[in-house]
């Protein structure tokens, strides 16, 4: 039985939802949210007694506010999971495109991360804070410059929370999740090889979170292209990338 209080943001559809099924059937208290107030709705439907909703776009004005009402419909905090990302092809290098990207992936994911550290801090919570970044932010790519270097700054300001939380002395545990093609609407239009289901992909994220893994990828094969993307030559990933 999972007792846990958990906030998953990105909820109404992927591996957001799926995560959220998953915690509210090992019975923890989950907070879902997205823009798709029916999806948040039909999703409650299913747990009734499990699931809480709040309804907000990550690229407005009041997440924390939209957090601190779920946390108190929870009565706390023990985890908290960003699935809200955005990957949007841009192969005519569209300025809304990359401004999207920015606000979702960079400034609303900084926003609700910089928020939660400093709530468990302050509250001495021993707690969790997960986010779905990507393989792709190893290394940058010319059909969506502005997605990879997101995940690059989630990645990257992921690993420097996890030294902070050491040097603060803290027990909050922060996993950085990289997954690879995942079959959801964010994966469709791309060149896809090693497609995992998102039932798949939610059940190996579910175990991450649960083994309190820094990093893990979904599914795990994708640890090999990370590896090739981090150390491939310039001369040659650049003819690929
Ligand atoms: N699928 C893949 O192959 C893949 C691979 C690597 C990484 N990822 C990452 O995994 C995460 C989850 O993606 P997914 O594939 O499960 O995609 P998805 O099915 O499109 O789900 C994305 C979720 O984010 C929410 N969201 C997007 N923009 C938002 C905004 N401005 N405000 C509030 N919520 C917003 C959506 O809710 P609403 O639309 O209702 O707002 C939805 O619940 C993303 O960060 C994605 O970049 C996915």
């Amino acid at each position: 039985m999972n007792s846990k209080k958990v906030i998953i943001v990105g909820a109404t559809s992927g591996m957001g939802r799926e995560l959220a099924r998953i915690y509210a059937s090992a019975g923890a208290q989950v907070g879902v949210t997205g823009r798709r107030q029916d999806l948040l709705y039909t999703l409650q439907t299913e747990f009734p007694n499990k699931i809480v909703t709040e309804c907000f776009d990550v690229t407005g004005h009041n997440n924390i506010a939209h957090l601190q009402s779920l946390i108190n419909k929870l009565g706390g905090l023990d985890i908290f999971i960003d699935c809200a990302g955005i990957g949007v092809v841009s192969s005519e290098l569209s300025r809304d495109a990359d401004k999207l990207t920015i606000d979702t992936n960079i400034n609303g994911f900084a926003e609700m991360v910089n928020w939660v550290y400093n709530y468990f801090l302050l509250n001495n919570v021993a707690g969790q804070i997960v986010n779905l970044s990507s393989v792709a932010a190893w290394r940058g790519n010319s059909w969506a410059p502005a997605y990879s270097a997101s995940k690059a700054f989630q990645s990257v300001y992921f690993e420097g929370l996890a030294m902070k939380a050491k040097r603060n002395k803290s027990n909050i545990v922060i996993t950085d999740i990289q997954p690879g093609f995942v079959y959801t609407k964010e994966s469709q239009g791309n060149k896809r090889f090693w497609v995992s289901s998102v039932q798949k992909a939610a059940r190996q994220i579910y175990k991450s979170i649960e083994a309190k893994k820094t990093r893990a990828y979904v599914s795990r094969r994708w640890r090999m292209v990370a590896f090739v993307l981090k150390w491939a030559p310039n001369f040659l990933y650049h003819k690929v990338g």
